[in-house]
């Protein structure tokens, strides 16, 4: 049977993906709504196609010389826009970025023409040994100098803007100089990198950290925002833990409402890590994002926020 979502193909005009909202400010395509890519899912997507508009493929498993992964890629990709998601970059590490790494990213630009292509604001290595964890930052100048050379080399090598995601955080650090927010507008006008927020992970770290929410989503630069990601989480009680493996709660939904009403449509995806239901769940999940964009209102900057407050009696 052929995928039932067919609409979403690639234009042909090389990266470019057709767009289904224009948005003059934005500097991504919407591609909609979609899941992450599973083994687990890969046979009924392959048989029946999916509900998700595309998908989110984890580059490293694909860095392969061969086999089933990159075929089962290629065929999801000739009906669906895809883009990767790497997970080992450690851009705010302090080892050499690794030539062999971005060579093989390279390759799999070419290969599958992602929409663009993502990794996470961390580090994740140290002496050369991976620490299989995306590590939190310390928001600093220094960290600023630190990045925006390395960014450069990994945007030249990649011939394209990289797109960086807001991890989850179970600590700050003490010689922190601004936030979170602050950082990330500073970093995207230092180095034209743009953004994959991830509304979960703001939740998680304001509840962990006792920041609010939406002052980091109003902080963030809405043109420079990629992609949306949407992940279930556990409440531990005095912290929460960023795990994946359930279903996206109400809070977190409250607050992705808040961000499209924020930023306009965006492209958005469920992530589904641990404990990975069938397809059709995931899929429920995606088309419940699509329901919630739709009911939010519509896209109000914050200098319209202020007129319209000025203007109340
Ligand atoms: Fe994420």
């Amino acid at each position: 049977m052929a995928p039932s979502h067919p609409t979403d193909r690639f234009a042909g005009d090389g990266l470019r993906p057709r767009r289904r909202h224009d948005s003059p400010s934005r500097r991504h395509a919407d591609l909609g709504f979609g899941i992450g890519l599973r083994t687990g899912h890969y046979a009924e997507i392959l048989a029946h196609g999916s509900r998700a508009d595309w998908f989110e493929a984890i580059s490293e498993n694909f860095m392969v010389p061969g086999g089933r992964p990159l075929d089962v890629l290629q065929r999801i990709r000739a009906d669906f826009p895809v883009v990767l998601h790497g997970v080992s970059l450690s851009i705010g590490g302090s080892d050499p970025i690794d030539p062999q790494y971005l060579a093989a990213l390279r390759a799999l630009i070419e290969r599958f023409e992602p929409a663009w292509v993502s990794d996470h604001l961390c580090w994740t290595s140290a002496d050369a040994h991976q620490l299989h964890d995306l590590l939190p930052l310390p928001w600093t100048e220094e960290l600023l100098d630190h990045l925006v050379p390395r960014i450069a080399r990994v945007q030249d090598a990649l011939r394209r803007p990289i797109v960086l995601e807001n991890v989850s955080s179970y600590l700050t650090y003490a010689h922190s100089t601004m936030t979170e927010w602050e950082f990330l507008a500073a970093l995207v006008a230092r180095t034209g990198c743009d953004l994959l927020l991830d509304v979960n992970n703001v939740h998680v770290s304001a509840f962990n950290h006792g920041f609010d929410a939406r002052r980091y989503v109003d902080a963030i630069p809405a043109e420079h925002v990629a992609q949306i990601h949407l992940a279930g989480h556990a409440d531990h009680g005095t912290h929460l833990l960023d795990t994946h493996d359930a279903a996206i709660v109400d809070a977190v939904w409250e607050l992705y409402r808040y961000t499209i009403a924020r930023l306009g449509p965006v492209a958005t995806l469920v992530e589904w890590d641990g404990e990975v239901p069938p397809l059709e769940v995931v899929e429920q999940e995606a088309m419940r994002a699509r329901a919630v964009a739709a009911g939010a209102p519509k896209e109000c900057t914050a200098a319209e926020r202020d007129a319209r407050d000025a203007a109340a009696p």
